[in-house]
Protein backbone atom coordinates (compact mmCIF):
# COMPACT_ATOMS: atom_id res chain seq x y z
CA UNK A 1 0.00 0.00 0.00
CA UNK A 2 1.10 3.78 -0.62
CA UNK A 3 2.60 5.79 1.76
CA UNK A 4 1.04 8.83 3.37
CA UNK A 5 2.76 11.96 2.41
CA UNK A 6 4.08 13.75 5.20
CA UNK A 7 1.55 16.82 3.76
CA UNK A 8 -1.08 15.08 3.12
CA UNK A 9 -4.45 15.82 5.32
CA UNK A 10 -7.59 14.14 5.32
CA UNK A 11 -11.36 15.60 5.81
CA UNK A 12 -14.28 12.86 7.60
CA UNK A 13 -16.46 14.74 5.92
CA UNK A 14 -14.84 14.58 2.53
CA UNK A 15 -14.44 10.80 2.37
CA UNK A 16 -18.18 10.44 3.73
CA UNK A 17 -19.22 12.33 0.94
CA UNK A 18 -16.83 11.92 -2.12
CA UNK A 19 -19.26 8.70 -3.30
CA UNK A 20 -22.57 10.19 -3.00
CA UNK A 21 -21.12 13.49 -4.96
CA UNK A 22 -19.20 10.59 -7.56
CA UNK A 23 -22.35 9.61 -8.16
CA UNK A 24 -24.01 12.83 -9.19
CA UNK A 25 -20.92 13.79 -11.63
CA UNK A 26 -21.19 10.92 -13.52
CA UNK A 27 -24.37 12.05 -14.02
CA UNK A 28 -23.69 15.58 -15.19
CA UNK A 29 -20.66 15.95 -16.31
CA UNK A 30 -19.19 15.27 -19.96
CA UNK A 31 -16.75 12.25 -20.51
CA UNK A 32 -14.02 14.51 -21.76
CA UNK A 33 -13.03 17.85 -20.80
CA UNK A 34 -11.28 19.90 -18.02
CA UNK A 35 -12.93 20.35 -14.95
CA UNK A 36 -11.96 22.94 -12.48
CA UNK A 37 -12.52 22.53 -8.97
CA UNK A 38 -12.61 25.33 -6.70
CA UNK A 39 -11.26 25.13 -2.75
CA UNK A 40 -10.45 21.76 -2.89
CA UNK A 41 -9.15 21.23 0.70
CA UNK A 42 -7.49 18.57 1.51
CA UNK A 43 -6.99 17.09 -2.59
CA UNK A 44 -8.98 13.74 -1.45
CA UNK A 45 -12.12 14.52 -3.64
CA UNK A 46 -9.93 15.84 -6.34
CA UNK A 47 -8.02 12.15 -6.07
CA UNK A 48 -11.52 10.24 -6.06
CA UNK A 49 -12.47 12.03 -9.06
CA UNK A 50 -9.41 12.29 -11.23
CA UNK A 51 -9.77 8.37 -10.42
CA UNK A 52 -13.06 7.83 -11.39
CA UNK A 53 -13.06 10.08 -14.37
CA UNK A 54 -9.82 8.87 -16.52
CA UNK A 55 -11.73 10.94 -19.95
CA UNK A 56 -11.18 13.99 -17.64
CA UNK A 57 -8.40 16.81 -16.83
CA UNK A 58 -8.71 17.63 -13.18
CA UNK A 59 -7.56 21.04 -11.90
CA UNK A 60 -7.80 21.20 -8.24
CA UNK A 61 -7.47 24.48 -6.76
CA UNK A 62 -7.01 26.47 -3.29
CA UNK A 63 -6.52 29.47 -1.41
CA UNK A 64 -4.58 28.03 1.48
CA UNK A 65 -0.97 27.10 0.87
CA UNK A 66 -1.16 24.10 3.35
CA UNK A 67 -3.83 22.99 1.85
CA UNK A 68 -2.00 23.06 -1.60
CA UNK A 69 0.58 20.66 -0.35
CA UNK A 70 -1.66 18.42 1.07
CA UNK A 71 -3.59 18.65 -2.28
CA UNK A 72 0.20 17.90 -4.23
CA UNK A 73 0.89 14.86 -1.81
CA UNK A 74 -1.84 13.04 -1.90
CA UNK A 75 -1.80 13.68 -6.10
CA UNK A 76 2.02 12.10 -5.43
CA UNK A 77 0.93 9.62 -3.78
CA UNK A 78 -2.21 8.55 -6.31
CA UNK A 79 0.32 9.10 -9.22
CA UNK A 80 -2.60 9.80 -12.36
CA UNK A 81 -1.74 11.27 -15.61
CA UNK A 82 -5.14 13.58 -15.62
CA UNK A 83 -4.91 14.89 -12.55
CA UNK A 84 -3.49 18.64 -12.54
CA UNK A 85 -0.87 20.51 -10.10
CA UNK A 86 -2.80 22.37 -7.68
CA UNK A 87 -3.26 26.17 -8.89
CA UNK A 88 -3.23 29.41 -6.16
CA UNK A 89 -6.95 30.31 -7.29
CA UNK A 90 -8.44 32.62 -4.32
CA UNK A 91 -12.22 33.62 -5.16
CA UNK A 92 -12.09 37.25 -2.98
CA UNK A 93 -9.14 38.64 -5.26
CA UNK A 94 -10.42 40.75 -7.86
CA UNK A 95 -11.07 38.74 -11.15
CA UNK A 96 -9.58 35.72 -10.02
CA UNK A 97 -10.10 34.06 -13.11
CA UNK A 98 -7.25 35.41 -14.88
CA UNK A 99 -4.90 33.47 -12.22
CA UNK A 100 -5.72 29.88 -13.80
CA UNK A 101 -2.59 28.35 -15.05
CA UNK A 102 -2.33 28.31 -18.95
CA UNK A 103 -3.91 25.82 -20.36
CA UNK A 104 -6.85 25.06 -18.14
CA UNK A 105 -9.52 26.60 -20.72
CA UNK A 106 -11.50 25.41 -22.21
CA UNK A 107 -13.76 24.39 -19.31
CA UNK A 108 -16.34 22.08 -19.39
CA UNK A 109 -17.49 22.62 -15.63
CA UNK A 110 -16.78 24.13 -12.63
CA UNK A 111 -17.08 22.17 -9.01
CA UNK A 112 -17.02 23.47 -5.66
CA UNK A 113 -17.78 21.52 -2.55
CA UNK A 114 -18.48 23.08 0.81
CA UNK A 115 -17.04 26.15 -0.08
CA UNK A 116 -20.77 28.79 -0.17
CA UNK A 117 -21.61 28.51 3.12
CA UNK A 118 -17.96 28.89 4.63
CA UNK A 119 -17.31 32.12 2.77
CA UNK A 120 -18.92 35.66 2.43
CA UNK A 121 -21.60 35.85 -0.30
CA UNK A 122 -19.18 38.23 -2.54
CA UNK A 123 -17.61 34.91 -2.75
CA UNK A 124 -20.43 33.02 -4.28
CA UNK A 125 -21.06 35.80 -6.66
CA UNK A 126 -17.34 35.75 -7.25
CA UNK A 127 -17.63 31.92 -8.37
CA UNK A 128 -20.28 32.74 -11.18
CA UNK A 129 -19.03 36.35 -12.26
CA UNK A 130 -15.74 34.17 -13.11
CA UNK A 131 -18.17 31.17 -14.20
CA UNK A 132 -19.19 33.24 -16.84
CA UNK A 133 -15.76 34.24 -18.08
CA UNK A 134 -14.36 30.64 -18.36
CA UNK A 135 -17.44 28.80 -18.67
CA UNK A 136 -18.75 28.09 -22.80
CA UNK A 137 -22.87 28.17 -23.19
CA UNK A 138 -23.84 24.53 -22.10
CA UNK A 139 -20.38 24.76 -19.12
CA UNK A 140 -22.10 23.97 -15.71
CA UNK A 141 -21.26 25.09 -12.36
CA UNK A 142 -21.82 21.95 -9.57
CA UNK A 143 -22.02 23.56 -5.81
CA UNK A 144 -22.47 21.29 -2.87
CA UNK A 145 -22.80 21.57 0.57
CA UNK A 146 -25.61 22.88 2.82
CA UNK A 147 -28.69 24.77 1.44
CA UNK A 148 -32.13 26.35 2.51
CA UNK A 149 -34.95 26.74 0.82
CA UNK A 150 -37.20 29.30 0.69
CA UNK A 151 -36.24 31.11 3.73
CA UNK A 152 -36.47 27.76 6.17
CA UNK A 153 -33.83 25.16 7.48
CA UNK A 154 -33.99 21.81 5.91
CA UNK A 155 -33.03 20.06 8.77
CA UNK A 156 -32.80 21.15 12.90
CA UNK A 157 -29.18 20.04 12.57
CA UNK A 158 -28.36 22.82 9.24
CA UNK A 159 -30.08 25.21 11.50
CA UNK A 160 -27.73 24.57 14.27
CA UNK A 161 -24.47 24.43 12.04
CA UNK A 162 -25.66 27.50 10.48
CA UNK A 163 -25.61 29.64 14.19
CA UNK A 164 -22.30 27.89 14.60
CA UNK A 165 -20.88 29.15 11.21
CA UNK A 166 -22.15 32.92 12.34
CA UNK A 167 -21.16 32.98 15.38
CA UNK A 168 -17.41 32.00 13.85
CA UNK A 169 -17.81 34.73 11.52
CA UNK A 170 -20.67 36.75 10.86
CA UNK A 171 -20.43 37.13 6.93
CA UNK A 172 -20.49 33.03 6.74
CA UNK A 173 -23.67 30.82 6.89
CA UNK A 174 -25.75 28.55 5.11
CA UNK A 175 -27.53 30.19 1.44
CA UNK A 176 -30.95 29.61 0.16
CA UNK A 177 -31.39 27.74 -2.66
CA UNK A 178 -33.46 30.44 -4.28
CA UNK A 179 -31.19 32.87 -3.45
CA UNK A 180 -27.98 31.19 -5.48
CA UNK A 181 -30.31 30.52 -8.61
CA UNK A 182 -31.08 34.14 -8.26
CA UNK A 183 -27.51 35.34 -8.64
CA UNK A 184 -26.84 32.44 -10.73
CA UNK A 185 -29.81 33.71 -13.67
CA UNK A 186 -28.71 36.89 -12.99
CA UNK A 187 -25.50 36.39 -14.67
CA UNK A 188 -26.45 33.66 -17.27
CA UNK A 189 -26.79 30.40 -15.85
CA UNK A 190 -29.81 28.12 -14.82
CA UNK A 191 -30.33 25.98 -11.89
CA UNK A 192 -31.07 22.45 -13.89
CA UNK A 193 -30.84 20.35 -11.03
CA UNK A 194 -31.55 20.24 -7.23
CA UNK A 195 -30.22 17.07 -5.75
CA UNK A 196 -30.87 15.90 -2.53
CA UNK A 197 -28.07 14.35 -1.10
CA UNK A 198 -27.30 12.39 2.44
CA UNK A 199 -27.00 13.97 5.66
CA UNK A 200 -29.46 17.20 4.43
CA UNK A 201 -26.99 18.41 1.92
CA UNK A 202 -27.94 19.35 -1.74
CA UNK A 203 -26.04 19.33 -5.05
CA UNK A 204 -26.84 22.05 -7.28
CA UNK A 205 -26.84 21.90 -10.91
CA UNK A 206 -26.43 25.12 -12.88
CA UNK A 207 -26.08 25.23 -16.51
CA UNK A 208 -24.62 28.32 -18.77
CA UNK A 209 -26.93 29.60 -21.17
CA UNK A 210 -26.04 29.34 -24.49
CA UNK A 211 -25.74 32.88 -25.72
CA UNK A 212 -27.94 33.65 -29.18
CA UNK A 213 -25.67 34.57 -31.74
CA UNK A 214 -25.88 37.61 -33.82
CA UNK A 215 -27.25 35.81 -36.81
CA UNK A 216 -30.23 34.22 -34.81
CA UNK A 217 -33.36 34.75 -37.32
CA UNK A 218 -34.96 37.84 -36.94
CA UNK A 219 -38.69 38.03 -37.23
C1 LIG B 1 -14.97 23.35 4.38
S1 LIG B 1 -13.56 23.46 3.37
C2 LIG B 1 -14.03 22.39 2.02
C3 LIG B 1 -12.85 21.79 1.35
C4 LIG B 1 -13.18 20.70 0.31
N1 LIG B 1 -13.90 21.23 -0.82
C5 LIG B 1 -13.96 19.60 0.95
O1 LIG B 1 -15.17 19.52 0.75
O2 LIG B 1 -13.35 18.82 1.68
C6 LIG B 1 -13.71 25.07 2.67
C7 LIG B 1 -12.58 25.41 1.73
O3 LIG B 1 -12.86 26.66 1.11
C8 LIG B 1 -11.64 27.31 0.89
N2 LIG B 1 -11.91 28.74 0.70
C9 LIG B 1 -12.29 29.64 1.62
N3 LIG B 1 -12.36 30.86 1.09
C10 LIG B 1 -12.04 30.72 -0.22
C11 LIG B 1 -11.90 31.65 -1.29
N4 LIG B 1 -12.09 32.97 -1.12
N5 LIG B 1 -11.55 31.17 -2.51
C12 LIG B 1 -11.33 29.86 -2.70
N6 LIG B 1 -11.41 28.95 -1.71
C13 LIG B 1 -11.76 29.38 -0.47
C14 LIG B 1 -10.85 27.01 2.14
O4 LIG B 1 -9.46 27.22 1.97
C15 LIG B 1 -11.22 25.56 2.39
O5 LIG B 1 -10.31 24.69 1.78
Amino acid sequence: MARMQPDARSAPAALRNRDPILGVLRRVLPERGRILELASGTGEHAVHFARAFPGLEWQPSEPDPAMRASIAAHAETAGLANLRAPAALDLAAPEWWTALPPGTQPLAAVVAINLVHIAPWRVTVALFEGGAQILRGGGIVVLYGPYNVGGAYTADSNEAFDRDLRARNPEWGLRDVFEVAQLAADLGFELAETVDMPANNKSLIFRRRVAKTKDWPEF
